[in-house]
């Protein structure tokens, strides 16, 4: 694949009806509860992206098989039991942070070492946040300083535990469910909220879960060990790709997009709430039930001086993915936004506190950053008519999507290097966005 990308017109109008693929939370979630089943799962729509086959990949090595083609997925699970793998069996989990913090939970029980490895950018992200609960259970961790790579022994007593997530992390308090699955007793989380797919997932498996609501925290508990049948399941799309064309419309001129059949989960539609806060014009119909997650239409509309925002911060976990979005919507809105409590976005795939500054300042817009908060200030008559070149963002998938937004829609040369970033999560992003008549070379 191609590593640059030139973008040196805005797009024209558009007025279209999308689809964009599965989501990646889910499809991976998917596989990883696949590969616990007994008998077969087959899943359709499964996002297929370098996040998605690093999981799938992860499963084969230890011992479970798949198969994938144009139509469907389907694994074929062992049971709670039926991982099998030598001594020190190597996995890597690419890119993707939540391959890499859910796998400890199903290694719980593990008889034999893995070694975890990750590409170059999830090897600077700290893994404290999963050790830590995981040691609890009584798994033997050895780490480069939390750091990957990671050796991982699971005992053949887990021991049941109470938990405080305090960072709204869903994959800590995902990976601490895997473990739960595979420990006998009760399992406590009392966690900030965030994206809540495992626990769906569990209910729609009828797995023995209990959430509540105790002033804001999430109360979850989990009895182990329960087996379970291999199920099917329809991935929906993915609200964090369908973000990226929600902004564009949002920001071009005369346009309007349908994107069909999304997840509009609301510990994922953060976003959406924020910029109808900003007085975008997005609406969702067609609301529907696929497998214990909600699914819709998102109908955009371009809107013209969106209003700032001081974000409330029960939006920061609901928006985790999109920022970077947010921030640009915010750069062209008719007044000052604020971010309070996003010092996680220090923890991405890229320091994307850091990367947002920088974008931000090299387009002319003024920006005030701290460890954990921003403020930008907008201008909704901004053009841009420089070159713009955008690398060293620790191939960021989002980074570079974000990029390509900002080029089709403020104007200016653009120059966008490591496009192949892009595959993590959105292999069709740059064909999508040429179908709609962007000119990308
Ligand atoms: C994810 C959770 C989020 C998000 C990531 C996917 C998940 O991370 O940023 O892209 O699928 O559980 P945190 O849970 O660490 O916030």
């Amino acid at each position: 694949m191609k590593k640059v990308a030139y973008i040196n017109q805005k797009i024209d109008s558009f007025d279209s009806k999308i689809y964009v693929p599965g989501d990646k939370s889910l499809s991976i979630r998917w596989i990883l509860m696949a590969s616990q089943a007994v008998g077969t799962s087959i899943a359709y729509n499964l996002l297929r992206s370098e996040d998605v086959f690093s999981a799938l990949n992860t499963i084969k090595k230890l011992g479970i098989d798949f198969k994938i083609n144009k139509k469907n997925c389907k694994i074929y699970g062992k049971g709670l039991n039926g991982f099998r793998f030598k001594n020190n069996t190597i996995i890597n989990a690419g890119n993707s942070g939540t391959l890499a913090r859910l796998i400890f939970g199903l290694l719980i029980n593990s008889k034999n070492q893995i070694i975890l490895k990750g590409d170059k950018s999830l090897s600077k992200r700290d893994f404290s946040r999963v050790i830590s609960p995981m040691q609890m259970f009584g798994q033997n961790i050895r780490s480069n300083n939390q750091k990957l790579p990671i050796r991982i022994k699971g005992t053949n007593y887990p021991r049941p535990i109470s938990y405080n997530e305090t960072k709204g992390s869903a994959q800590i308090k995902s990976c601490i469910l895997l473990a739960a699955m595979k420990t006998p007793g009760k399992t406590k989380i009392k966690s900030i909220p965030s994206r809540d797919h495992t626990e769906k997932l569990f209910k729609y498996l009828k797995l023995p879960i209990k959430t509540y609501k105790e002033k804001k925290l999430d109360i979850i508990s989990y009895k182990g060990v329960k087996n379970y049948k291999g199920f099917n399941y329809v991935v929906p799309g993915d609200i964090s790709s369908s973000s990226f064309f929600i902004v564009l419309t949002l920001l071009s001129k005369n346009s309007k997009i349908i994107i069909r059949n999304v997840n509009v989960n609301k510990s994922r539609t953060g976003i959406i709430d924020i910029l109808k806060i900003m007085k975008a014009k997005i609406s969702l119909k067609n609301k529907k039930n696929y497998n214990g997650e909600y699914v819709a239409d998102i109908f955009v509309k371009s809107s013209k001086i969106l209003k700032p925002i001081n974000c409330p911060v029960e939006m920061n976990s609901r928006s985790i993915d999109e920022f970077l979005l947010i921030f640009l919507v915010c750069a062209s809105a008719k007044g000052v936004s604020k971010f309070n409590k996003i010092g996680e976005l220090r923890n991405k795939e890229t320091d994307r506190l850091k990367f947002a500054n920088t974008f931000l300042n090299k387009i002319g817009i003024k920006t005030e950053v701290t460890r954990d908060s921003f403020k930008i200030y907008g201008n909704p008559n901004l053009k841009l008519n420089k070159t713009y070149k955008i690398k060293n963002f620790d191939k960021d998938h989002r980074a570079c999507m974000l990029s390509f937004i900002a080029a089709l829609t403020l104007g200016g040369k653009w120059v966008i290097n490591d496009i192949d970033s892009i595959n993590t999560s959105f292999p069709n992003f740059i064909s999508l966005l040429k179908n709609l008549g962007a000119k990308i070379n």
